[in-house]
């Protein structure tokens, strides 16, 4: 990639950031269309987020992805955010455009995309999602819109309520209760859709599962947002009693699709975006 005085800058912010994929997965995303782009990373502590905004700014920083702990932060400094990301509270993706901070959350999308895209369509289908924090608020919030019932376990279960009174809305059916292996071995009988959005199971705490192996069965889809390790326990338990899968890197990947398309205005080619994440996984 030749870099010019005319290429343009992306970038994601978080803190720590050290280990984002993105960087990988966007440049070799740009390189595969040719694309005048460079996407780089940038530590930002909570208490420069104001004054790093400024700079994104001034510097015509063309789009910008933002991770934890800044995605409520960044919303007072922009110019106009999309209804889901005023919803959520929490924007991921900033486009700079005609001198405008626009933002955008697109992690919902990417879920329900993974899940569509893997032959998981939700659509008039049960859910049964582990957790009630803010990656799960963002999917609940895109699967309202398409499953006919979700079921939220979490272990602080006024968590869960919280979530399900802020979804009321929708219309759909929302039930809530613990995650106590009582109650997940009930739910999970009735549901179609299995997605953990805990961070239960990532590295280092590689073996751990919320849910015991043999209440999986082959005709459930489990889906997890957990991508490092690549196969988490329980899309390992999942693949091993014959269950459709989908690992944390197909989220990770189609909600970084929709934040390209948003600052270039181009197709994602998603399977260049997939293979940059695989490379850069096992790299470790
Ligand atoms: P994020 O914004 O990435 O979703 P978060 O808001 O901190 O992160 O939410 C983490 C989720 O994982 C929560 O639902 C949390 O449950 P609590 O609300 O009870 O804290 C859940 N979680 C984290 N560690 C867990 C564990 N060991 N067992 C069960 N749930 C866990």
């Amino acid at each position: 990639m030749a870099i010019s005085g005319k290429t343009c800058v992306c970038a994601v912010i978080g803190d720590p950031i050290e280990h984002s994929l993105s960087p990988a997965i966007q440049n070799a995303a740009f390189n595969a269309l040719n694309l005048d782009f460079v996407y780089t990373a940038f530590r930002v502590k909570p208490s420069e987020v104001v004054n790093a905004l400024a700079g994104i700014h001034a510097l015509g920083i063309v789009g910008l992805n933002v991770t934890m702990p800044h995605k409520e932060a960044v919303i007072k400094c922009l110019d106009w955010v999309d209804e889901t990301a005023k919803f959520l509270k929490s924007v991921n993706t900033i486009h700079c455009k005609d001198g405008k901070l626009l933002g955008y959350s697109t992690d919902g999308i990417g879920a329900l995309k993974a899940l569509k895209e893997n032959g998981a369509d939700p659509h008039g289908k049960r859910v049964l999602m582990f957790g009630a924090g803010g990656a799960t608020r963002a999917i609940a919030y895109a699967l309202v819109q398409e499953a006919d019932e979700l079921v939220v376990l979490n272990r602080t279960v006024s968590e869960a309520q919280k979530l399900a009174e802020s979804l009321k809305k929708c219309g759909k059916k929302i039930i809530v209760d613990s995650l106590s292996p009582d109650v997940i071995e009930e739910k999970i009988s009735d549901v179609d859709i299995l997605l953990n959005t805990t961070s239960v199971g990532m590295k280092p705490n590689i073996n751990q599962s919320l849910i015991a192996s043999n209440n999986l069965k082959s005709d459930l889809t489990v889906m997890d947002i957990v991508y490092n390790p690549f196969e988490t326990q329980l899309v390992k338990d999942a693949k091993a009693v014959g269950a459709k899968v989908v690992n944390g890197v197909e989220m990770l990947i189609y909600q970084g699709a929709a934040s390209f398309e948003i600052w270039t205005g181009q197709q994602p080619p998603v399977q260049v975006m997939r293979k940059a994440a695989l490379e850069q996984l096992n790299r470790g």
